[in-house]
């Protein structure tokens, strides 16, 4: 197993936003987070991220490292990128100044080398270098924030909501991209995602969270034949 997370929970002060999650994820797994507005997504992608808050209990181990003892740089180091919910974009940054935000502690050679390789990912950032980031469409954008998660290396890249806020043949093209990523690189991957009719074909694994609870997690085809998520999730009309 790459990641393990175990009984964990996660605060807002008192507000007990995730309780008694596990889950695990294997390498090279497309992993999906389904659940709707409030249910818990982001705070699982931010308690294994290292970000805070939330206030975390429980243990997430990866690759054999308790992570919950680690600073945020430190996860990263280790292989963990992040693409926040939202993008996070510095708009009046250019492309260039973006990208290498993702690999600002690192050596140049480390940021020549990863800037060719995430150009040669997405093309259209290459033709857009000096251009301000804000100035890019939302689809644009959303590959600068990948783009600026792999400049670390990242061995699991976590993605929130990558669709959101994006037109729907954006978003079509946003999962292809996502789904070229993985099967050309075998890079492992957790999705966290409202829209799971467009991210469901992508996953290998996942697991539906409710009210900061796991309610069911397997295989895509497990998921896939569980009425619950055809109902609430993949809008099967419950024939
Ligand atoms: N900084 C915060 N302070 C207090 N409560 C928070 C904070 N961030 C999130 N919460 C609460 O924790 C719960 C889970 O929020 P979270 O952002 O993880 O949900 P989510 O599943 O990512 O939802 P969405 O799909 O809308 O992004 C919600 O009830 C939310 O109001
Ligand atoms: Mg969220």
């Amino acid at each position: 197993m790459m990641l393990v997370v175990e009984s964990l929970s996660a605060h807002y002060g008192l507000f007990g936003a995730v309780r008694d999650v596990s889950f695990e994820v294997q390498e090279g797994d497309f992993f999906g987070i389904l659940g709707s507005n409030g249910a818990g997504k982001t705070t699982i992608l931010r308690a294994i991220a290292g970000l805070h808050p939330p206030a975390v209990t429980g243990s997430i181990t990866f690759r054999g490292k308790d992570l919950l003892k680690a600073p945020p740089h430190a996860r990263a180091a280790l292989g963990i990128g992040l693409v926040p919910e939202g993008r996070r974009m510095f708009s009046s940054l250019s492309v260039r100044e973006s990208l290498l935000l993702g690999a600002y502690r690192r050596g140049k050679a480390w940021q020549v080398r990863n800037l060719d390789r995430v150009l040669a990912t997405f093309p259209e950032l290459a033709e857009r270098l000096e251009q301000a980031t804000g100035s890019l469409s939302g689809g644009q954008q959303q590959m600068v924030a990948f783009g600026r998660a792999l400049m670390c290396e990242p061995s699991l890249l976590l993605l929130d909501e990558p669709s959101l806020g994006l037109a729907p043949v954006v978003v079509q093209r946003i999962f292809a991209l996502l789904k070229e990523l993985h099967a050309s690189t075998g890079l492992t991957m957790i999705l966290v995602e409202q829209n799971a009719v467009e991210a469901f074909p992508l996953l290998t694994r996942g697991a539906v969270i409710e009210r900061g609870r796991i309610a069911l997690d397997g295989t895509r085809a497990e998921l896939e034949a569980s009425p619950v998520v055809a109902q609430a999730y993949l809008g099967a009309d419950g024939a």
